[in-house]
């Protein structure tokens, strides 16, 4: 079917349903400018994650891993959110949208002005000390400090805070998730490759109880066969400005 046809089915959906859970990855942000993890431009290719995304080299080896972290923040603390994102904001205000479950650390969903987002990865706009819990708002300035910020109350490194290999998600996030995996009507996967775990098995709860799985991806995911009803196959912001029109 084409492009075009399944995006007006899929707003008629959205339209009868307006129980829509949207559970987003690094892909919804690549067209504010921050690459995804995996693929040939990924951080990943980069970075091997098994020397640089484990919470035990960064206790071993904050400044090797703050390398890495200034790449990464010297772009996300500066990224922009996209249409897909101000269309998922505009969907939540008119109604159509419950809540964002989301695996990014950039912050975008909030900038856009949705209100309910659920952080899976913690969010990557403060930074915190994992000696004294202190928090505080990651600015510019911390990405100039060589080797790595400190805590201001007793002198350890600071680390994003976000959720690094080898550490548990945020029980409260994961508990939320899964309450709205269970009761959303559509579940709309966006910009995920569906593989880091146990984020990645939230679709597949809500696909066992009941949801419409509908996916936007630019290339197929590990969703695609499996479970997705709907593949948008596409840039998200621009099928997001697409489905907008059907919408609004
Ligand atoms: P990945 O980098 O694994 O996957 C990004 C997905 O976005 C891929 O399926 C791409 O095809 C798709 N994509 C790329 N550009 C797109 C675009 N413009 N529009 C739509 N889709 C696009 O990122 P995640 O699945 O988010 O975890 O990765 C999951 C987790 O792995 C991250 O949260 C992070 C990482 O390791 C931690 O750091 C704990």
């Amino acid at each position: 079917m084409d492009l075009e046809k399944l995006i007006r089915e899929v707003a008629e959906e959205i339209n009868k349903n307006k129980e829509v859970v949207a559970f987003t990855g690094a892909g919804i942000s690549v067209e504010s400018g921050i690459p995804a993890f995996r693929g040939s431009q990924g951080l990943w290719e980069k970075y091997d994650p098994e020397e640089y995304a484990y919470i035990s080299v960064f206790l071993r080896n904050p400044a090797k891993v703050w390398k890495m972290l200034r790449d990464m923040f010297s772009i996300a603390l500066q990224a922009k959110p996209n249409t897909a994102h101000l269309v998922l904001a505009e969907m939540e205000k008119k109604g159509y949208l419950k809540a964002i479950i989301t695996q990014n650390v950039d912050g975008l969903h909030q900038e856009a002005g949705s209100q309910k987002v659920i952080e899976l990865h913690g969010n990557g706009r403060f930074l915190v000390c994992l000696s004294c819990h202190n928090r505080v708002p990651f600015l510019r300035e911390h990405l100039e400090i060589e080797p790595y910020p400190v805590c201001q109350t007793c002198q350890k490194a600071l680390k994003p805070d976000v959720v690094f290999f080898g550490e548990p998600l945020p029980e409260e996030a994961l508990n939320s998730a899964y309450a709205l995996a269970k009761s959303c009507k559509i579940f709309l996967i966006v910009g995920t490759s569906g593989v880091v775990y146990p984020a990645a098995q939230i679709p597949y709860y809500a696909k066992s109880k009941g949801a419409t799985i509908v996916e936007v991806n630019l290339w197929e995911s590990s969703y695609t066969y499996k479970l997705t009803d709907f593949f948008l196959k596409g840039k998200a912001g621009e099928i997001f400005d697409k489905l907008s029109k059907y919408l609004f």
